[in-house]
């Protein structure tokens, strides 16, 4: 029997997958059971940062599987703490906390603000509209989209929603009584929308004033996938802590959040714990992950491929400027607004052998594996004007 209905018959129907029956990756590519190749800009959804069968990340895991693949947190792990070194040399932060997913980062900071709120007197936390935290009863509660909410209502008290990227209702939501702002510095699901300057000063100025926290949600935007190893050092504001995964574990289900000094030591012994979290087969491929991702040069392709990337697109956008509205994002997370016909153009593309998916309702997200080469992103760029011609010329 075809897989599909297999899938149909055995999930839960929340998905909507690609009609590929998936034998492989390799690089950047995928590959189906005839052999049918499809460049990958989708990635495991900012996942595969190294594409796919990356010598590095196939080496940790071979050396660790000789080891062990899961103790739990009753017992202090090398490659867990070689990871969390590295990561907190790589930012200002003092400590970490290691999950298995991002949604499990969002969950743990939400708990660890809420103490830390409980002890200063505060309450209130802001989260901006169109955002996307995560689907657990605490992150949907911070994901201010009616589509994801609605159904599952109420959720946490004391949540304050801003629209996006409005300084106005921000400095007037704002008081002694906020607690912390969770931002994402370029929404991913709500359409690779980066938050402006201005408001990223507003944030800042009103933490200056008012003592709250600031949380940025770097799921999406970390581990290189804007340019700098994590986005908040593109925009002058350091926050006070950040939730990371996708990229993090290469491939296999890794996140953590990391604090500052002020936050550090608000868990006592008990008070969070984990039974996967931190899994050493995932730190593994997490480690190696991390050490060429953080290497500045590096990170210098990637925002080079980027730049070459977003041309391409701002010259698409000029011959369609009937269909495409907008173009945005950093480094390798890009994104083409269209004013109809997204899931039509993903569709079309994917027949065409490129994958990418829709966020935001309207925007073709682009998210490829990091390693990608300008020879991948031109025949992408091909497969879209193809792709663009064939429907809209
Ligand atoms: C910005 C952001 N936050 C949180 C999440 C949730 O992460 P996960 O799916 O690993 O639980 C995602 C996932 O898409 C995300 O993009």
């Amino acid at each position: 029997m075809d897989l599909f209905p297999r899938a149909q018959k055995s999930y839960i129907p929340v998905y909507k997958p690609f009609h590929i029956d998936v034998d492989k990756g390799k690089g950047v590519y995928l590959y189906d059971k005839d052999g049918t190749c499809y460049l990958d800009f989708l990635a495991g959804i900012a996942v595969n940062a190294l594409g796919y069968q990356h010598p590095a990340i196939n080496e940790a895991i071979l050396k660790q599987v000789k080891r062990n693949l899961h103790l739990s947190n009753y017992f202090v792990q090398d490659v867990q703490v070689d990871l969390a070194e590295r990561l907190l040399a790589l930012t200002p932060f003092s400590k970490l906390f290691f999950t298995n997913s991002g949604t499990e980062a969002i969950e743990g900071l939400l708990k660890l603000v809420k103490k830390w709120g409980n002890e200063h007197n505060k309450k209130e936390i802001i989260a901006f509209s169109g955002s996307f935290h995560g689907r657990s009863l605490g992150a949907l509660s911070i994901t201010m989209q009616e589509k994801h909410q609605k159904h599952f209502l109420p959720l946490l008290p004391n949540i304050i929603e801003v629209p996006f990227d409005d300084t106005a209702a921000f400095e007037a939501a704002i008081n002694e009584n906020t607690l912390a702002v969770f931002y994402e510095g370029i929404t991913g699901e709500g359409g690779v929308r980066p938050v402006s300057r201005f408001m990223l000063e507003a944030m800042k100025a009103g933490r200056d004033q008012y003592g709250y926290l600031l949380i940025a949600d770097e799921i999406q935007t970390g581990v290189g996938r804007t340019g700098s190893f994590y986005y908040y050092e593109q925009t002058g504001l350091i926050p006070d802590a950040i939730a990371t995964a996708k990229g993090l574990g290469g491939g296999l289900p890794l996140g953590a959040f990391l604090v500052n000094e002020k936050l550090q030591d608000v868990f006592l012994s008990g008070q969070h714990g984990t039974t996967y979290g931190g899994n050493p087969l995932a730190c593994a491929t997490g480690l190696a992950t991390v050490e060429i991702i953080s290497q500045k040069l590096f990170l210098d392709r990637i925002q080079q491929k980027g730049s070459y990337f977003k041309g391409l697109l701002y010259e698409l956008a000029n011959d369609f400027s009937d269909i495409v509205s907008d173009v945005r994002g950093e480094g390798l997370m890009l994104g083409v607004e269209v004013r109809n016909n997204a899931l039509d153009i993903m569709d079309t593309a994917f027949k065409n052998g490129l994958l990418f998916n829709i966020a935001g309702g309207n925007t073709l997200r682009f998210i490829p594996p990091l390693i990608i080469e300008q020879s991948d992103i031109d025949t992408a760029y091909e497969k879209i004007r193809l792709t663009f011609k064939s429907l809209f010329r």
